[in-house]
């Protein structure tokens, strides 16, 4: 059976890990892949926006089923041209994808249904969205409503900042057409808890919590990132928390797709706050997150092949077990290049930890060179999972093995998975 993985990050190569680890008689085509996923799969330089080249690649591979990784094929309709040309594939379609894709959509529907999240109102007009910041308590939030590259968000601390980033957006434009539209919502406190689920529409198969590491230092300081690390599981996820995550959260989220004529399929990320009121949304993404995939995957012990297959070829996942897991804990630490978050230079020669039962390395930003050596190309550059009896030790596992991976500048945080231990 051949598969067709859309994407080229870290997620990605641990998608084509885990989907060869479910069955290694299978075919991996990643288009376009990077130099880690090239390990373990065929690449072909298709770029993953390229609907026309992904679908003639499906035709003239005869693959099985497509996965997409990133959120950008899905907002640009890959899963519509896919259907619509009789090729299954595992995701949203582009009006489905809008839980992500648009902030205003994904609130209007989430308010509608009585969906617990923080209080926002959406504007493109630069004085009546400074009007309503006054109503806000502050620190308040504005957001672009678009895909901003992980920029579109400003928790502001004062009434000038708000009205700042109203500016950049709505004025200055500094995120295009992703900023023409602005959220003006409620800041939440609490830990933030990343679930996914994997859905045909109506059921849910979900998974086990992960946590992100957004921040660039040790113990969550310094800019934003697109993530320095997870871990999973995280024990703030009880049973009864997963239980009301399902009935006051992902079903009626999956219910109110399903009436506003878009039914979600694929995998649902529900990024949460545990608030003193209860788990709220802060946002839906339509995609596997990255980094927590890179930590998920390595305990799921049910196979992530099977299901995504039903889904991708419309099938119903009713009669399917709850996923299953490994004991233990997983850490997954990203290890960036100099410079990160901001410019980094590319084109570094690198060297890896060899790979283990135990751990192992899945590349976002890297390439070969003219003589085929392997160099840093991007700002996270690698990450290393590593799985463990505890957090403790996976914690200390995952932190040698980023040790482990040389280039010059290279930086990573060694404290993935502070906070439960500190509950530990
Ligand atoms: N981990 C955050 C994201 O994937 O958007």
């Amino acid at each position: 059976m051949k598969i067709l993985l859309v994407g080229s990050g870290g997620r990605e190569h641990a998608l084509a890990w885990k989907l060869i680890r479910d069955d290694p008689t299978c075919e991996v085509i990643a288009a376009p892949g990077n130099a880690g996923i090239a390990s373990v799969a065929r690449c072909v330089p298709v770029r993953a926006t390229d609907l026309d080249g992904l679908v003639a690649l499906a035709k003239a591979e005869g693959v099985a089923f497509t996965v997409v990784g990133p959120e950008a094929p899905l907002e640009a309709g890959i899963v519509d041209r896919f259907r619509a040309a009789g090729l299954p594939i595992f995701g949203p379609t582009a009006a489905a994808a809008r839980i992500e894709t648009s902030k205003h959509f994904a609130k209007s529907l989430m308010l509608k249904a009585g969906i617990p999240t923080a209080r926002a109102e959406t504007f493109t007009e630069v004085a009546a969205a400074k009007a309503a910041v006054r109503g806000h308590s502050l620190p308040v939030v504005i957001k672009a409503s678009g895909i901003a590259a992980g920029k579109g968000v400003v928790i502001a601390q004062s009434i000038d900042e708000a009205d700042a980033a109203i500016e950049m957006m709505l004025v200055e434009q500094a995120f295009g057409a992703a900023g023409a539209e602005v959220l003006v919502e409620d800041f939440m406190t609490g830990e933030e808890l990343s679930l996914f689920a994997l859905t045909d529409g109506s059921h849910l198969l979900p998974f086990i919590a992960a946590q992100d590491h957004k921040r660039i230092g040790e113990g969550d300081t310094g800019p934003n990132t697109g993530g320095m690390g997870a871990y999973a599981p995280v024990t703030l996820a009880t049973p009864a928390l997963m239980d009301e995550v399902m009935t006051r959260i992902l079903q009626p989220t999956l219910a109110a797709m399903r009436e506003a004529g878009c039914p979600f399929t694929g995998l649902l990320y529900a990024g949460l706050m545990l608030t003193p009121e209860g788990p709220k949304v802060v946002e839906f993404n339509c995609r596997f997150g990255d980094p927590e995939t890179q930590a998920l995957l390595p305990l799921m012990a049910s196979s992530l092949l099977t299901p995504m297959r039903a889904i991708a070829r419309g099938e119903s996942i009713a009669g399917f077990l709850p996923l299953a897991w490994h004991d233990g804990a997983s850490v997954t630490t990203v290890v960036a290049a100099a410079g990160y978050p901001g410019s980094v230079r590319s084109g570094d020669p690198m060297q890896l930890p060899t790979d283990a039962e135990t751990h192992w390395t899945f590349h976002a930003g890297t390439g070969r060179d003219a003589d085929g050596t392997l160099v840093t190309s991007g700002g996270r550059v690698v990450a290393v999972t590593a799985i463990a009896p505890t957090i403790a030790a996976a914690q200390r596992a995952s932190a040698e093995a980023a040790a482990a991976v040389r280039f010059d500048g290279a930086q990573f945080r060694r404290d993935i998975g502070w906070r439960e231990l500190a509950r530990a």
